[in-house]
């Protein structure tokens, strides 16, 4: 089962991951983290920038979740520029450390399989940091994604396009195709952190977490995972039937497990 943390604010979550990352780093110089974009990572990010002020991060690698095809790496929105905003320069990380998908049209048909054989190189993700959609995505594996999926060119929902049309100034301009990491990639990281904010979250949390596994809600794909932890809010956890559970046993956790 995850652990769910039910923590007071988005704050208190990202000081939360942002230690665990910390801890990972200094333990393993070259660690390999997985990263994700949208408004959900961003305390994660910030948090990180004072622990990792002193710390030698030239080995560490990072693989982001997905990009937009088509999209112009410098548009403001792609998701090559919010990694470089959120997470290369304020972390003093070089691009070349940091991964992320391709979205070019261009070799588009084996942009997956090379972003795959990437991850591979590099020993695989130590620690994943995800988001999720209303709809119950993870990466942008929309539902119906195979849990077996790997790194390919998916259709966005309109749903998924509608939650992310308040980055761009209207819904047509957000992208139609997205290049993600796959359900099957995700699952072979070797520690999934998920985490959500908000009252609208609230729906798809309780389904991935309380609900069947199913591929109407790719989130679901972390019971199956045997290293996940799911740091929340109260708002996010509202409709979660073991909250009362959940919190018991991190209050009761031995001091000396981690995250
Ligand atoms: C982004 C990603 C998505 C987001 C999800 C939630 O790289 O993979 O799964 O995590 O759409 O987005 P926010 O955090 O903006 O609510």
């Amino acid at each position: 089962m995850a652990e769910v943390v039910i923590v007071e604010s988005a704050a208190a979550a990202g000081a939360l991951v942002a230690d665990e990352i910390a801890r990972l780093i200094a333990g393993r110089p070259d660690a390999v983290l997985g990263l994700a974009t949208g408004s959900t990572p961003l305390p994660v990010y910030e948090a990180l920038r004072p622990r990792l002020s002193d710390v030698d991060t030239s080995r560490v690698r990072a693989f982001a979740l997905d990009e937009y095809v088509g999209i112009d790496p410098a548009h403001p929105e792609s998701y090559r520029s919010v990694i470089t905003r959120e997470v290369v320069e304020p972390l003093g990380f070089t691009p070349e450390q940091v991964h992320v998908p391709n979205g070019s049209t261009d070799g588009i048909e084996h942009a997956g399989d090379d972003y795959e054989a990437a991850i591979t190189a590099a020993g695989g993700v130590d620690l994943q940091i995800l988001g999720i959609g209303t709809d119950g995505h993870i990466g942008f594996n929309e539902p119906g994604s195979s849990f077996a999926s790997r790194t390919r060119v998916k259709t966005l929902t309109q749903r998924t396009r509608h939650d992310n049309a308040r980055f761009f100034s209207s819904i047509d301009e957000v992208p139609m195709h997205c290049i993600t990491q796959g359900l099957g990639t995700i699952l072979a990281a070797r520690h999934l952190v998920l985490l959500a904010f908000g009252e609208g979250k609230a729906r798809a949390v309780a389904a991935a977490l309380e609900g069947p596994i199913s591929a109407l809600v790719p989130a679901s794909a972390v019971q199956l995972h045997e290293h996940v932890t799911v740091v929340l809010d109260e708002a996010a956890a509202s409709q979660l039937k073991l909250a009362d559970y959940y919190r018991h046993a991190f209050d009761n956790k031995p001091a000396w497990q981690g995250l």
